[in-house]
């Protein structure tokens, strides 16, 4: 079994694409720093990406960028923050990233969206030890919906040709269930290169960093691929979607929490966040809202219908509605065996 770890010598730039004005969420918070469960869309991206221990890491911004670029210098102040000008476009937006980088900058490029929540670590080293020996690796995935997403076109050796948006697809094209991430490896050479050479002549006169994929192609430049779990690439557009993620992502928390000895009576109705922490045999019951750096200690129960922010509950202490005037605790209090 090939073991999946990204060596040194091959640790990627990573950039990721935070430019994009997120309309349908209908917010004057930018759509990249939504919150899933305690931390941000882009914050989950970044977290990610951790996992191939990035040499350099760039994103880029232009809607709100005072705000974005605010938090990713919180979040992430290593990151180097790359300005999108006007022109529009994924292909500009990759462009822009790479303005901000040496010139001579070498070895694999990993793109990526800024608003895919789900996307994990491990599927990053996956697709960067799919690339190993190639140029170009696509993350792709296979949808049961494949509406508004760019449509994988393979030939008849089953190399990917080309990458075809939604709305410049032809019917055949709009059957082909495999889709486009918008998470790719490139070697930064190349994409230099194909980058310049990238047009506007499309539905949405955009640059499209797809483009960059059929134009290989017809130099003869080979193109991996690297097939992905379809909710790890599912984008953000709108809050419907941000409600189903973050019910996952709950749902993924709780399961860790009770596979490490932790009673959650009610998942359905217990929600937590990234940043909280359990010890063994400990008890949630229904209604509980834990957020923060809430620490729940061996033998502590909480519930029913308890808000603790960022609260720590001592080892056998009971935090519940019957037992509190305050069912809401916040900013760091401690509460100890014998206050409850
Ligand atoms: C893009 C892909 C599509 C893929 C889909 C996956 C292209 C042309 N299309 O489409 O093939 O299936 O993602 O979700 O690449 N962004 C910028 N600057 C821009 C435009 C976008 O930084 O000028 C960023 C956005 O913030 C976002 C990402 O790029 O993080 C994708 O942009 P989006 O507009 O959502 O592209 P799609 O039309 O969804
Ligand atoms: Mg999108």
């Amino acid at each position: 079994m090939r073991e999946l770890t990204v060596t040194s010598e091959h640790r990627p730039t990573v950039i990721v694409l935070a430019a994009g004005a997120g309309t349908r969420m209908k917010s004057s918070t930018p759509k990249v720093l939504h919150d899933v469960c305690g931390r941000s869309l882009v914050g989950h991206v970044l977290h990610a990406a951790s996992a191939v221990e990035p040499e350099r890491l760039v994103v880029v911004v232009r809607h709100q960028r005072d705000l974005v670029a605010a938090h990713i210098a919180d979040i992430a102040p290593e990151a180097i923050i790359a300005d999108q000008d006007e022109i529009p476009g994924t292909g500009r937006a990759v462009w822009c990233g790479l303005q901000a980088l040496p010139d001579d900058l070498e070895g694999p490029v990993l793109v990526t969206a800024a608003d895919t929540p789900l996307l994990d670590g491990d599927t990053l080293v996956g697709l960067m030890a799919a690339h190993e020996g190639n140029d170009i690796t696509v993350l792709t995935t296979r949808v049961p919906d494949a509406t508004g997403y760019g449509r994988i076109v393979r030939d008849e050796a089953g190399i990917i040709s080309s990458i075809v948006e939604h709305r410049d697809a032809t019917p055949e094209q709009l059957e082909i269930d495999e889709i486009n991430s918008s998470m790719y490896v490139f070697d930064a050479g190349l994409l230099r290169t194909m980058l310049n050479g990238l047009g506007t002549d499309n539905a949405q006169g955009e640059m499209y960093l797809t483009d960059v994929i059929s134009n290989a192609y017809k130099q003869g430049i080979p193109i991996g691929s690297y097939l992905g779990d379809p909710l790890c690439v599912e984008g953000v557009n709108d809050r419907v979607q941000l409600a189903a993620l973050r019910s996952i992502m709950n749902r993924r928390l709780l399961e860790k929490a009770m596979r490490a000895g932790v009673t959650v009576e009610d998942p359905s109705s217990t929600w937590v966040e990234v940043g909280v922490t359990f010890e063994e045999d400990t008890l949630v019951r229904p209604g509980s809202y834990l957020t923060g750096s809430t620490s729940i200690s061996t033998g502590a129960a909480v519930g029913p219908h308890v808000y603790l922010d960022s609260v720590h509950v001592g080892p056998g202490v009971d935090v519940s509605f019957a037992h509190h005037s305050h069912t809401s605790l916040k900013n760091d209090s401690s509460i100890k065996d014998g206050q409850s």
